[in-house]
């Protein structure tokens, strides 16, 4: 099969070497890829939102399946200018992707459907929110309605915090249109983790867990970023909170979409609030976390060809017992450029590779970076690299992680020193 795969990040380079790997994957094209990316597939110099770019080269090289990583082509309905040209295509298509795309139409879909979240309200006006987040009191959690990047999400402790923030959205000065319509939201306090399933349009398929850590800083402190490291699986993850998480969360969510008339196909993301051990939908994502995809990627024992290309085609009842995961733990540290998630410099040289590549269940995948013109790599984003690892514990994932951390040599380049501790904690516990 000739496949497609679309984006830039370390989700799509670890998505890429999954999919490499698999004996049916005869040529893999990558637009735009990444440095890393070029290991297992060609890389296409087109813009992951190029929508029409896309079309025309799936058509062109007669590909047979098109896996679209991140949320910007989803929402720009890349997936719809596919299926109009009959390619097969990974990924929802733009009107399903309103559950990621819009936190008040997901929170409206919960509230129809009974699915479990925070109470809420959605907001255009000032003066009504206001009223609402003096009504509500505080801790309240004020949401851009659109995509912003993963920073559209501001936990108020105060009044005046919460009214500001409304101010800031409704204006357009934070985040632009995403921001036009808000959801204010009740805060829910206990510990997250992330759900994966794959949907097909009609049935699901449970994937497996994982954590992340989205504040910048050790401890979970500092702004939240789009991810500074995850593993998988979620250590609070059990059975019988799995069974719950899929009756009451994603099979009510897949039912619910075909209801409303936009059947969901793909990855469906949920961000799970577990408080006194029952579940709450955060948020959903319509796409594989990154990193949180790293992590799964090196656990996964299926072949992902298949598994995805069943999904995309309607087919996933017949993959069912395909999917199989490592029982070890897989963990991601994520190497970010030192100012991340605020500005940073660009072009800085990263070396020291050649002493971390080459053992076993341990990959260095790349997000942001680049070659400079002397061929040398160099930070070209935020988050730059993902260095993930395989272990049998927590402790040992996490040891081997940073043991290839401390070999890469980046002094422009940051990493959090505790990703995994709630896990660890826990493990040392037991
Ligand atoms: P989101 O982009 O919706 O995942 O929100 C970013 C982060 O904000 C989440 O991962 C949570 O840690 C936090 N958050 C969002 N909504 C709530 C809520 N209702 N209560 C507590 N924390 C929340
Ligand atoms: N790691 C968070 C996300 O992918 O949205």
């Amino acid at each position: 099969m000739k496949v497609l795969l679309v984006g830039s990040g370390g989700r799509e380079h670890a998505l890429a070497w999954a999919l490499s790997r698999s004996s049916k994957c005869e040529t893999l094209y990558c637009a735009p890829g990444n440095p890393g990316i070029e290991a297992c597939a060609q890389r296409v110099p087109i813009a992951a939102e190029d929508v029409q770019g896309l079309c025309a080269f799936a058509k062109d090289k007669g590909v047979d399946l098109v896996v679209i990583g991140p949320e910007a082509p989803l929402v720009l309905g890349l997936a719809d200018a596919l299926h109009e040209v009959g390619i097969a295509v990974f990924g929802p298509g733009a009107q399903a992707a309103r559950l990621e795309g819009s936190k008040g139409f997901m929170k409206d879909l919960c509230a129809k459907y009974a699915i479990p979240t925070a109470a809420y309200g959605r907001f255009t006006d000032l003066e009504q929110a206001s009223a609402f987040i003096r009504d509500q009191g505080v801790p309240i959690v004020i949401k851009a309605d659109g995509l912003a990047a993963g920073k559209g999400v501001i936990i108020c402790e105060t009044e005046e915090e919460a009214l500001q923030a409304a101010k800031n959205m409704l204006s357009g000065s934070a985040f632009g249109d995403a921001g036009a319509e808000i959801v204010i939201e009740e805060f829910l306090s206990g510990e997250e983790l992330s759900y994966f399933a794959l949907a097909d349009g009609k049935a699901m398929l449970p994937l497996t867990s994982a954590q992340d850590h989205k504040r910048v800083g050790d401890g979970d402190t500092g702004p939240n970023t789009g991810g500074m490291g995850a593993y998988s699986p979620a250590h609070l993850m059990d059975p019988v909170l799995e069974e719950k998480i899929i009756h009451r969360i994603i099979e009510p969510t897949i039912k619910a979409m075909i209801a409303e008339g936009c059947p969901f196909t793909g990855v469906l993301y949920a961000g799970v609030m577990i408080v006194e051990g029952e579940p709450f939908l955060i948020e959903y994502n319509a796409r594989f976390g990154d990193p949180e995809c790293q992590p799964m990627m090196m656990r996964l024992q299926g072949d992902l060809l298949d598994i995805l290309y069943a999904g995309a085609t309607g087919k996933l009842a017949e993959i069912r017992g395909q999917v199989t995961w490592s029982p070890q733990t897989a963990l991601c540290v994520v190497m970010a450029s030192k100012g991340y998630p605020n500005t940073y410099k660009k072009g800085t040289v990263i070396r020291g590779f050649d002493k971390v590549s080459g053992a076993d269940g341990l990959m260095v995948f790349h997000a942001g970076t680049a070659k400079n013109d002397q061929g040398e790599l160099v930070n070209a984003g935020g988050r730059v690299l993902g260095v993930t690892a395989l272990g049998s514990t927590i402790a040992e994932a996490q040891r081997r992680a940073y043991e290839a951390v401390d070999k890469i040599v980046w002094p422009e380049g940051f990493c959090r020193r505790d990703i995994g501790w709630r896990a660890l904690e826990s493990e040392k516990a037991a």
